[in-house]
């Protein structure tokens, strides 16, 4: 019977998913994922001064969860990405919604090709988070930042609280009884900076200073169906196709069943169930 991995080894250079792997799930990224972040993003930009006019870089921009409220807002954007199919979905919706001022170009985060002091504020929202020289692309996005400029920076809180992980950690663990779960030693890249108190340190030792890290705010995602978890925990990160690609497709029926009884038990009445995560933002000054 093939099985989810039991036991995932957990050596960072095994762990970093290629352009390519973040190509393969573009399309449920934007389908199911960046909808839902808009509400944050947009918040997190008011928190560091974005204003219509000023120059937004945007970095492992996905989609566009921080390019397209910034465009929104009235910025002038640059989305940049290693996936080029990411920035193609961003490209897309800025023509759908006829944003002006708002651009892509395919960069990796640790090597930005742009100039210095060129940004009035540069962002990575779940970006910058997991990059395995994380030190190497903040220094980078200060780089770009014009002097008197903000960096802010989106990561996940404690994967302890995050309540999606647990859900689909317990419905894996329902079908292939002995899979361990999320490692905690080391944990993911996902979670370098999931103690605030860290992330506090990165940005101030990446040359930012006044560094404030905002812990008030938190994902929260509405599933109807174990099928909405699904698809959007596949959708999110390369992990979850890997976690979950030697399941056989009763496996995987099995999961989504569980996850649907999950679901109900959470939800009130005839809503969804509301599933949190908190989130560290972090925001400081060139
Ligand atoms: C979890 S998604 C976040 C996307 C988007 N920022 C958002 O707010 O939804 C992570 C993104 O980081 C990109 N990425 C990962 N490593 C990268 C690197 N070294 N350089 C540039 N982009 C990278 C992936 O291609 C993917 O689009």
């Amino acid at each position: 019977m093939s099985t989810v991995k039991a036991n995932p080894v957990t050596h960072h250079d095994d762990e970093v998913a290629p352009p390519e792997a973040w190509d393969a799930i573009a399309a449920g990224y934007d389908t199911f994922v960046a909808p839902g972040e808009a509400g944050f993003a947009t918040e997190a930009l008011r928190k560091a001064g974005l204003k219509a006019g000023e120059r937004f870089l945007d970095v492992a921009a996905g989609p566009g969860g921080l390019s397209l409220p910034a465009a929104r807002l009235g910025a002038r954007v640059l989305a940049t990405d290693w996936s080029a199919a990411m920035l193609e979905r961003f490209d897309a919706r800025v023509r759908q919604e006829g944003l002006a001022d708002a651009e892509s170009r395919v960069m990796d985060a640790h090597h930005l090709d742009l100039p210095d002091d060129r940004f009035d504020v540069t962002g990575s929202q779940f970006g910058v988070m997991l990059v395995p020289d994380q030190p190497q692309a903040l220094r980078e996005m200060v780089r770009v930042t014009k002097p008197g400029g903000r960096v802010v920076l989106i990561a996940y809180g404690s994967p302890d609280e995050i309540e999606f992980l647990h859900f689909f950690v317990a419905a894996l663990q329902a079908v292939v009884p002995d899979f361990e779960g999320v490692p905690d030693d080391p944990p993911p890249l996902e979670f370098q900076v999931s103690d605030p108190e860290v992330l506090r340190r990165r940005l101030t030792d990446a040359g930012l200073r006044d560094v404030t890290v905002d812990t008030s705010l938190t994902e929260d995602l509405r599933f109807r169906t174990g099928q909405e978890l699904w698809d959007w925990v596949l959708g999110s990160n390369p992990i979850a196709t890997t976690l979950t690609a030697d399941l056989t497709d009763e496996q995987k029926t099995t999961v989504r069943e569980v996850l649907d009884g999950m679901i109900r038990e959470r939800s009130t009445g005839s809503g969804p169930a509301v599933l949190t995560s908190p989130l560290n933002i972090g925001i400081g000054h060139k």
